[in-house]
C-alpha cells in the first residue's frame, strides 16, 4: 500500500516536470505599474499624466514582506481566485503590467467580506509574448488609508501617491481570461474565440456582451444578464456561462467576419473586457505554366506565366528570377502582372509573367517564381531549367557532313580517270587540302 502511494506521489511529480510548466507556485513576477496622475486643468479638462515604473506582484499573505523593498509591492493574498491557475508556459515569457481601475460612476459595493464602499482597485494584465493567453485580474486593495472619500469627486482625483518600496495587499477578485488573444484564420472555418472568467464570490450578477469593431462600427453580437436572465443574440453557450464560460463560437468564417472581437463581463462594480483581434488568411496556390525542365529552340519565343490563386488578404509578392547553372544572380527579367482577380468568396489571384526569347548562353538557366504572402512563414518558389539547342546549327552540321560525303563519291568517281596520268598524285593532294 505504501508503495502504491510513493508511486502515485512519484508519478504526480512526474506529470508536474514533463507537463506543460506549471506556475501555480509563482512567488513573485517581475511588472511595469503604469501609474496615473489624474487632475482637471484650467479648460476643466481631465488631464492624465502617466507614470511608467518597476513592480513587483508577490503572492502571499497578510503581514508578509516584500521580497524586492526598493520596488512597489503589490502583495496579493489569498482569495477564491488564484490567478496564478490561469497563467502558462515560461515564467521569462510572462508580460505583466499593473494599472489603476477606475469604477467610474459605479457606487457598487463589493458583495465579498472585507469589502468597503470605496475600495480601490487596481488590474494585472499578463500577456504571454507568444500570444498562449492573456490574463486580467482585478485587485482590490485591502489596506487603504481610512480616508473618508469625498462622495462627489470621482474616484481617480482622490487617488492616493504610491511611491517606490510601498507595499500594498490586495485580494484578487475577478480573472479574466482568453486562451485566443488575438486570431488568425481562414475561410469557412468556425473558430472558438475563447473568454473565461472567475470571479471570488458565488452567484455573482453578470452581465455578459460581444461586441463587434469593425471601421469604427459596433455591432452587437450577444448579451446576456443572470439578473434578468434575458439573453440577445447567439454565439455563446448559455450552459457555459455559470461555469465562466463565455466563449463565441463563429459561424463559418468569411472576409467580413475580420475586425475585433470584444468580450465584456460586468460584475458591478468591475467591467472586464478582452479585445480580441481576428483577422482572415488563405494562402495562395502557387503553380507556373511549365514543368521542372523547358527546352526551347533558339529563336523561338515562349510565355511564362507563374499563378498565385485564391489568397487573403490583398498583398502579395509575387516576382521571377533567375540564376546561371552555377548559381549565381543575373540581371533581372522584365516581368508583368496581370490585375488581380477578386473571387466571390472575397479571396484573390494574381499572375507574373514574361516572355522569353532565349540565347544560347541561357541554357542551364534555372527560372524561380517566388510568391511572399502575410499567410506564409517562408515564400512558395517553383522553379524550372532551360535548355536551348540551336536549330541552325543543326542543319549546318548537316550540310557539312553532306558536303563531305558528296566530295568523296566526286573522289571515288575521277579516281579512275586520273590513276594512269603523272599529275594524279596533285591532284590527290588538292583534294586533301580540300578537305
Ligand atoms: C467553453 O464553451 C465552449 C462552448 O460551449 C466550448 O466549446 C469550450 O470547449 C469551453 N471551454 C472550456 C475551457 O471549457
Ligand atoms: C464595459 O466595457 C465594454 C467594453 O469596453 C463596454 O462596451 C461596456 O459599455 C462597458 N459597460 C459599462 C457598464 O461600463
Amino acid at each position: 500500500m505504501f508503495w502504491t502511494f510513493d508511486g502515485l506521489l512519484l508519478a504526480l511529480l512526474c506529470l508536474g516536470v514533463n507537463g506543460s510548466q506549471s506556475l501555480y507556485d509563482l512567488q513573485w513576477l517581475s511588472c511595469r505599474f503604469v501609474d496615473e496622475k489624474v487632475h482637471i486643468n484650467k479648460e476643466d479638462h481631465i488631464e492624465t499624466e502617466y507614470i511608467t515604473r518597476a513592480a513587483v506582484l508577490q503572492f502571499g499573505k497578510v503581514g508578509d514582506r516584500s521580497s524586492h523593498p526598493t520596488i512597489t509591492t503589490f502583495l496579493v493574498t489569498a482569495s477564491k481566485v488564484d490567478m496564478r491557475r490561469y497563467l502558462e508556459g515560461a515564467e521569462d515569457k510572462l508580460q505583466c503590467e499593473i494599472h489603476r481601475y477606475s469604477t467610474g460612476r459605479i457606487k457598487t459595493r463589493w458583495p465579498t467580506a472585507g469589502a468597503q464602499d470605496h475600495d480601490v482597485w487596481f488590474t494585472s494584465t499578463i500577456r504571454h509574448s507568444e500570444g498562449l493567453f492573456v490574463t486580467k485580474t482585478f485587485l482590490r486593495h485591502t489596506t487603504v488609508a481610512p480616508v473618508a472619500p469625498d462622495e462627489e469627486q470621482m474616484d481617480f482625483l482622490q487617488w492616493e501617491t504610491i511611491n517606490d518600496g510601498d507595499l500594498l495587499t490586495m485580494s484578487a477578485a475577478m480573472v479574466f481570461l482568453s486562451k485566443t488573444p488575438s486570431v488568425d484564420v481562414g475561410l469557412f472555418k468556425e473558430p472558438d474565440l475563447d473568454c473565461r472568467f472567475a470571479v471570488d464570490h458565488a452567484l455573482p450578477h453578470a452581465t455578459v456582451e460581444w461586441k463587434l469593431q469593425q471601421h469604427g462600427r459596433r455591432t452587437d453580437l450577444f448579451s446576456y444578464s443572470s439578473r434578468t436572465g434575458k439573453t440577445e443574440g447567439n454565439g455563446v453557450a448559455l450552459k457555459a456561462i455559470a461555469a465562466g464560460n463565455v466563449s463565441y463560437k463563429l459561424r463559418s468564417t468569411s472576409t467580413h467576419s475580420e475586425g475585433t472581437y470584444i468580450c465584456s463581463v460586468m460584475v458591478p462594480p468591475l467591467n472586464g473586457s478582452h479585445d480580441i483581434p481576428l483577422r482572415i488568411s488563405e494562402q495562395p496556390h502557387v503553380s507556373i505554366n511549365v514543368g521542372s525542365t523547358l527546352s526551347m529552340k533558339l529563336g523561338e519565343v515562349q510565355m511564362l506565366k507563374c499563378d498565385a490563386e485564391r489568397y487573403y488578404p490583398l498583398d502579395v509578392d509575387i516576382k521571377w528570377y533567375r540564376e546561371t547553372p552555377d548559381g549565381s544572380p543575373t540581371p533581372p527579367l522584365k516581368v508583368r502582372h496581370s490585375s488581380h482577380e477578386r473571387h466571390r468568396d472575397g479571396t484573390h489571384s494574381v499572375s507574373a509573367f514574361f516572355y522569353l526569347k532565349p540565347s544560347m548562353e541561357e541554357s542551364g538557366y534555372k527560372y524561380t517564381c517566388s510568391v511572399s504572402h502575410k499567410s506564409l512563414l517562408s515564400p512558395i518558389y517553383k522553379s524550372f531549367t532551360l535548355r536551348v539547342t540551336d536549330p541552325d546549327s543543326t542543319l549546318w552540321y548537316i550540310a557539312k557532313i553532306g558536303f563531305i560525303i558528296s566530295m568523296v563519291v566526286i573522289i571515288c568517281y575521277m579516281r579512275p580517270q586520273y590513276l594512269g596520268t603523272k599529275s594524279g598524285k596533285k591532284v590527290r593532294m588538292k583534294v586533301g587540302i580540300e578537305e
